[in-house]
């Protein structure tokens, strides 16, 4: 199996009958979902975007990315939240985890840096170092075309790429994702010619990773977006039918509801695999700015183990009783690591000529045993192989299951009202044109 779901862990914490007693829910959410009937129904457009995307756009993303490969050292991607978490989740889980730190002669693929996620001048500055005097290109994407972080790091890049370059130069390797026809980027894209890709309108960024906003960024590290497509394709058939029974998704959506019922209100998605820990990161995005709102969801976080076993694995085991955990585990290891045999007496004679990989498994299944003993529900979701195709089956599992898994929870899962309050206040004090009440308002409450 591709990816396999398994709650067996779970009966202490969720009995079968409550899961059945979803069931006519999960068929209501399914069909508002399906028929777009559902609250947010116009960002829906990922539903069926692995099977009915436009082939020429993406035939143009491969041919953007050989020519980034075959001009450029570096590509710097600027954007933030859903442009970029995608893309940097799936480099890390496709590629080498010290990858983007290998020297030219190393690397086979240009290395992939992200800007315009923050906005510390001292990061830029260290990125800037690090790209040096090499030859790069930029893919700067904002769906709205308007988002402030992006915005100054790319006049920055911008600026250095016509240093570089001359006008015309820099033109030819700057890149644009953006929507179709509004926003800032757009009209500054279609002025100067740049190589434009589209964000289509019914996906919201944080479900745009199988658009240019992921795949362009993707493509140029050396990943297989065919691959990426297909898998996504797969569990798109795989992951469409209402019945709970059928449906590993809507059960782990049916799952996460049950639980967030009796009070489980933070889910920690585990993984035991440094190239997944951003892949977590976009899970966090995706769970958090769907279904945190109305005063309610289930607050995403994540665990890195082992590494986080041993910073707050206690708390797991015996803190506050409000958690459960989804691992996200992958049954065929990338590279394994024998342990060596010696002489030397360190306690790990019983280990020699064992893989690591053995260890970690063991580790796994040891630490959700005593997470469940300890009052941790635990779920398990686990892909195959760390490739591609099983990439693209794994981000539309955990897409279509907060799309129903919002429903479930009575809130619009495709919009992102609490985003705006931030860039409100910030607007106020930076003193932007049109904001001058608020600037006064804030600036006296400091
Ligand atoms: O999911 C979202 O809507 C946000 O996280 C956006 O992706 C983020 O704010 C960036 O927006 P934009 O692509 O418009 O620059």
């Amino acid at each position: 199996t591709t990816l396999s779901f398994d709650t067996s862990k779970l009966d202490t914490f969720v009995d079968a009958n409550e899961l059945t007693m979803l069931q006519p829910m999960v068929t209501l959410a399914d069909d508002m979902l399906r028929t777009g009937t559902g609250a947010g129904a116009a960002y829906t457009d990922w539903i069926n975007l692995p099977t009915e995307y436009d082939r020429t756009e993406f035939a143009r993303i491969q041919s953007a990315a050989k020519q980034i490969q075959s001009n450029s050292e570096v590509l710097v991607v600027i954007g933030i939240g859903g442009s970029y978490l995608g893309a940097r989740a799936a480099i890390d889980f496709l590629n080498d985890y010290f990858s983007s730190a290998y020297s030219s002669e190393q690397r086979t693929a240009p290395q992939v840096v992200f800007a315009g996620n923050n906005i510390s001048g001292q990061y830029l500055n260290s990125l800037i170092k690090l790209i040096g005097d090499r030859d790069f290109s930029v893919n700067v994407i904002s769906k709205s075309g308007t988002t402030t972080e992006p915005a100054i790091a790319f006049r920055v890049f911008k600026q250095m790429l016509e240093t570089k370059y001359g006008v015309t130069g820099a033109k030819a390797r700057i890149y644009a994702t953006t929507d179709a026809q509004k926003g800032a980027l757009k009209t500054l894209a279609d002025e100067e010619g740049y190589e434009e890709f589209v964000v289509p309108d019914g996906v919201g960024g944080r479900f745009s990773v199988l658009t240019a906003v992921g795949l362009l960024p993707i493509a140029v590290a050396g990943g297989d977006i065919d691959q990426l497509m297909a898998g996504a394709a797969a569990a798109q058939v795989a992951y469409s039918d209402s019945d709970l029974q059928n449906n590993a998704a809507y059960q782990y959506a049916a799952y996460r509801n049950a639980l967030y019922r009796k009070g489980y209100t933070t889910e920690l998605l585990i993984n035991y695999e440094p190239t997944l820990v951003q892949f977590g990161e976009w899970w966090k995005q995706l769970q958090g700015e769907s279904e945190g709102k109305d005063g309610k969801g289930i607050f995403p976080a994540t665990g890195n183990f082992s590494t986080d076993l041993h910073s707050f694995g206690q708390y797991i085991q015996e803190g506050r009783r409000n958690l459960f955990e989804t691992l996200v585990r992958v049954t065929e290891p990338v590279s394994d690591v024998i342990i060596p045999t010696t002489d030397a007496d360190d306690g790990l004679a019983y280990l020699q000529g064992e893989k690591m990989s053995y260890v970690n498994r063991m580790a796994s299944d040891g630490t959700l045993l005593a997470h469940v003993d300890g009052g941790v529900p635990n779920m398990v979701v686990e892909i195959e192989k760390q490739d591609a195709f099983h990439l693209g089956y794994l981000i539309y599992f955990f897409e279509i299951a907060v799309g129903i898994s919002g429903y479930l929870n009575g809130v619009n899962p495709f919009n992102q009202p609490g985003v705006e309050a931030y860039k409100r206040n910030m607007f106020g004090l930076l003193g932007k044109p049109g904001y001058e009440e608020l600037t006064e308002q804030l600036r006296a409450r400091l």
